[in-house]
């Protein structure tokens, strides 16, 4: 008799992929991913406004994953990361990647964000990631995209610099707190692009 393996994740809808990760949907098999990332200090303290809150059980990763759902707007969306390249966290889902419009933007502006659990860290799994979802986002007709860190998210910086975003300073709008404040525009992209083939 044939086997049918079900797929692992009801949707399996691709968003992209680079040569370590599978950029996609979270869907809520993903749940015990998301608590687990979202139970972690060290990742929630930089995440949003006010004091951190850590994510306590299933059914609120659950709820979380049901939120993210609902962000899907393209090019714009709040996906999962998942590794594929064979190595020991091959078929984890380890954590996300974002494209949305700013809280309190005023005129549509688009942050790009990231947060990983931090068995993934270290591999730039993040930078890859948000290449491609640059990529997204450029080619989605996104003039100029964003991203805005704490002030002393040092890794979180790097990740920026890493995917060829400039510094501009720190801000002090979007976020309650000031923040780091990072651009890249389209025609910077497209150079940089061109300067890499
Ligand atoms: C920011 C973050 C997504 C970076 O992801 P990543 O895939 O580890 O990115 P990289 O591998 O490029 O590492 C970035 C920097 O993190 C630091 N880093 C890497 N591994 C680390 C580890 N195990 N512990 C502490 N810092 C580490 C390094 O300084 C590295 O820079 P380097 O490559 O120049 O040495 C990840 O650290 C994270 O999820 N942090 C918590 C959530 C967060 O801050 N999100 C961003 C909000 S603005």
């Amino acid at each position: 008799m044939t086997q049918v393996t079900p797929p692992r994740h009801s949707d399996r809808v691709l968003i992209a992929t680079t040569p370590r990760l599978e950029i996609r949907p979270w869907t809520l098999e993903d749940a015990p991913a998301a608590l687990a990332m979202l139970s972690r200090i060290e990742v929630v303290q930089w995440l949003g406004d006010g004091d951190p809150v850590l994510t306590k059980d299933l059914d609120e990763a659950r709820m979380k994953v049901e939120t993210w759902r609902g962000r899907d707007n393209p090019p714009l969306g709040h996906w999962a990361v998942e590794v594929t390249d064979g190595g020991p966290l091959h078929g984890r889902t380890i954590g996300t990647v974002l494209l949305l419009t700013l809280p309190n933007d005023e005129h549509g502006e688009v942050e790009i964000g990231w947060h990983l659990h931090p068995d993934a860290w270290g591999n730039g799994y993040a930078p890859e990631a948000a290449t491609a979802i640059l990529e997204r986002g450029f080619s989605g007709g996104i003039e100029e995209i964003f991203a805005v860190t704490d002030l002393d998210n040092v890794n979180s910086m790097k990740v920026c610099t890493k995917i060829g975003m400039e510094h501009r300073g720190t801000i002090d709008k979007w976020y309650a707190t000031p923040s780091q404040f990072f651009v890249i525009t389209r025609e910077q992209w497209l150079a940089q692009q061109a300067e890499r083939t």
